[in-house]
């Protein structure tokens, strides 16, 4: 029961969160989440009245989305739907084929790039809330989602889909979505469990890393999305961990997951991810899905029955699982629920919330000459370059595609905003096209994905050229796309394709008054394009509304406040996984670089970023100061206060985002040059100053001790550091801990 009970301060900021969003909300943060005891005699009297066929039927896909259920006893399916970026539209019983409806239209919301860029944990509770809506709509149990996998490689193919570098990052996003999500009597499923952190070989790859990595990097998301973000399912990852599959690996699932973190919910294997029957039933699964072959071909279904009947599973471990999937579904409602969210589907309200997050994640990398926000007095006319300003990137990218009504394209955007007497001219730019000649793919073992044609169509070109030439201000949007980055590959380099480097060169030599602007969700290669760009500004697969966002940012109506959450290298051979050549490995790979994951590795390494981790710049000036904490020294369980003024000094009214990382020289073991342990977004008139407080809990900065197998705090000298980025760090202080 332990798990179930809210953490009081997330409680208490989420309630302040749901206060001012009434509409569309249920306005309460269900207390009700703990599993109700008095089902639990139902649910023993039910599973009495079940065959063991009845019972198997439960623990195995039926349908492509949905687990079976037994309907002479009002146990209804599970039905599940993708995904990370909005409602997946309904697919056939039996196959990926769509199911063909015509009212499955839903919210395309921003990629978790996106939203992990508001560093804005409430837009993230917006989102959670908003998307459980959709899936109630479509009459959902269970949404396949948040993706909270680390990115690890800059060229990881599921970039896009994940939130960010940073374990801390990482949980203070996850955990609102899931507790969004659940308000509305929709269950999460947490994806995907764990260490899962490429595409190449996913299916096989066995990933090795020492037990302080694991529990220092990959897992802390994970854990408090069971501990404090109360989550009733995880899916088991694609691949292997430790020599074992992780849809049946004891250590994971088992031990991790339920003894240590007391999660009570399911586990839900990835599609097809399932190698074994007694062994991963035992091991910890509790529901295999799959990819189309008949149902009863799967590893929990026929020969789960064969198995018990010749008695290698008990049916007392049968009914254990049972009972788990019953105890989800009496938790979401879906059984004997009364008053069960109907929710609401593509909303004008849902819209908003997609722009709410679109207008707080574009991050502003360069504004040299201040070009940005655009000054419009005397600019009769704009040319938009680039296939990125027209392209649509709702769909792709398998169960993270969105199949909506609305998606506002960087042109629309500027054409929904600007005013009529100002001239667009648009001109394709550069043209998406992929190479069908695999012969590179086959000697580069990195590489399973789309190959992009780098070299520029020649009409194309002048058409742009033509365009810049005979325009006040040019905008080039570059960057790519969701065939480009995608599920089921990853990239082979960081190179823009498709030639954009030399379309940008050459726009820029037509007219110096040339923005560049990146539409993407992994890092690329912008050595170029940043010394030659006075502007450069970065958004993502941004949502039904991203095209709005973005042309508020451009022209001023918004303050840009997004900060980049991962780093940009300068080379892909900086970064920590290739650094070390240890990506993407073969039958296995271990994660050399340990604990030194993205801006750990380039801070302790000392390695230049192209773009480091936590930046980006606004239309204003913040200034930080007056450090503080409440005392100078602190005992083990203590949390600090850590204060400091923020004062908006420019002209413009701003959100900045505060960053707070600790180093702790004194250290007796290893231990990154600084690690983010603290956070905030705050809104600040020009002219204005707020005092801001951050509370670092001491246990945040303890390490994991392979030794005493514990999270162990040492006593010492700690340097707090406050910042704007992890590189630019405007005032430290040190404390000291001491035991108790
Ligand atoms: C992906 C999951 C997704 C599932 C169902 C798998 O290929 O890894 O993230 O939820 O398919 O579409």
């Amino acid at each position: 029961m332990r798990n179930f009970i809210i953490n009081s301060t997330l409680l208490l900021s989420v309630l302040l969160i749901i206060s001012c969003k009434q509409e569309t909300k249920k306005g309460i943060v269900p207390l009700s989440n703990s599993i109700s005891l008095k089902n639990e005699s139902e649910i023993d009297s039910l599973i009495s009245l079940m065959t063991l066929e009845e019972k198997i039927g439960m623990l195995h896909g039926n349908s492509m989305f949905a687990s079976g259920g037994v309907e002479r006893l009002g146990i209804p399916e599970l039905k599940m739907v993708d995904g990370p970026l909005g409602i997946r539209e309904e697919i056939s019983r039996n196959s990926w084929a769509s199911a063909g409806l015509k009212n499955d239209f839903a919210t395309y919301y921003p990629a978790a790039g996106g939203v992990a860029a508001t560093w804005n944990p409430e837009l993230s509770y917006t989102f959670g809330n908003s998307v459980g809506q959709e899936a109630r709509a479509r009459d959902k149990d269970m949404l396949l989602s948040p993706a909270i996998n680390i990115i690890r490689t800059p060229l990881g193919g599921r970039t896009y889909e994940y939130f960010t570098e940073d374990p801390f990052l990482n949980k203070k996003l996850a955990v609102p979505f899931i507790l969004g999500v659940q308000d509305n009597d929709v269950m999460v499923c947490v994806k995907h469990f764990a260490a899962n952190n490429q595409e190449t070989n996913r299916g096989t790859v066995d990933v090795l890393m020492d037990e302080r990595t694991l529990r220092e990097i990959y897992l802390p998301a994970f854990k408090a999305a069971i501990t404090e973000g109360n989550a009733y399912s995880v899916m088991g990852a694609y691949n292997r961990f430790r020599g074992d599959y992780l849809c049946e690996n004891d250590y994971m699932l088992n031990k991790v997951l339920r003894d240590e973190w007391g999660f009570k919910g399911v586990v839900v294997s990835d599609w097809a991810a399932v190698h074994s029957t007694v062994k991963s039933l035992k091991n910890g699964l509790d529901i295999e899905m799959g990819t189309p072959k008949p149902f009863n071909e799967y590893y929990l279904a026929d020969k789960l029955i064969a198995a018990a009947k010749a008695e290698e599973i008990s049916e007392e471990e049968i009914n254990k699982h049972v009972k788990r999937i019953l105890h989800v579904l009496f938790q979401v409602k879906a059984i004997s629920g009364t008053n069960r969210v109907k929710g609401s589907l593509a909303t004008e309200a849902h819209y908003k919330d997609a722009y709410d997050i679109a207008a707080e994640s574009v991050v502003l990398l360069k504004n040299e000459k201040q070009i940005l926000p655009l000054k419009l007095d005397g600019v009769n006319s704009i040319a938009v370059i680039g296939n990125n300003a027209i392209k649509k990137n709702a769909s792709g990218g398998f169960g993270a595609g969105v199949k909506t009504k609305r998606e506002i394209t960087p042109l629309e955007g500027l054409q929904n905003r600007l005013s009529k007497n100002i001239k667009i001219n648009y001109a394709e730019g550069y043209l998406e096209r992929y190479s069908e000649n695999n012969n590179d793919q086959k000697e580069d073992v990195t590489h399973n994905g789309p190959i992009p044609v780098n070299e520029l169509d020649p009409i194309k070109l002048e058409e742009a050229l033509i365009a810049a030439k005979n325009s006040d201000v040019a905008i080039v949007f570059a960057g790519s796309n969701r065939d480009y980055e995608t599920e089921a590959s990853d990239r082979t380099n960081l190179k823009l394709p498709f030639g954009q480097e030399e379309l940008i060169k050459k726009v820029l030599a037509e007219n110096p008054n040339t923005i560049v602007v990146m539409i993407a969700g992994a890092p690329f290669d912008l050595k170029e394009v940043e010394k030659n760009a006075s502007s450069l500004v970065w958004s993502w697969f941004n949502g039904s509304e991203g095209g709005n966002a973005l042309a508020d940012v451009l022209l001023g109506t918004l303050n840009p406040s997004g900060k980049l959450p991962w780093t940009m290298p300068k080379n892909i051979e900086d970064s920590p996984a290739h650094a070390t050549n240890s990506f993407p490995g073969d039958e296995s790979v271990t994660y050399k670089e340990g604990i030194l994951v993205g801006y750990r590795w380039f801070d302790t390494k000392k390695i230049e970023p192209l773009y480091p981790f936590g930046f980006g710049l606004s239309y204003t000036n913040f200034e930080i100061s007056d450090l503080k904490t409440d005392k100078p020294s602190y005992l083990l369980d203590d949390n600090i206060e850590v204060s400091f003024s923020i004062k908006n000094a420019g002209n413009t009214d701003g959100k900045e985002v505060a960053q707070l990382y600790v180093s702790n020289p004194t250290s007796s073991v290893e231990k990154a040059a600084q690690e983010l342990k603290g956070f905030k977004k705050v809104f600040v008139k020009s002219g204005d100053s707020k005092n801001v407080t951050i509370t670092l809990p001491i246990k945040e900065l303890a390490y994991y001790s392979e030794v005493k197998k514990e999270w162990v705090v040492e006593p010492g000298t700690y340097n707090l550091k406050i910042g704007k980025s992890s590189r630019d760090i405007i005032q430290e202080i040190q404390i000291n801990i001491v035991p108790n």
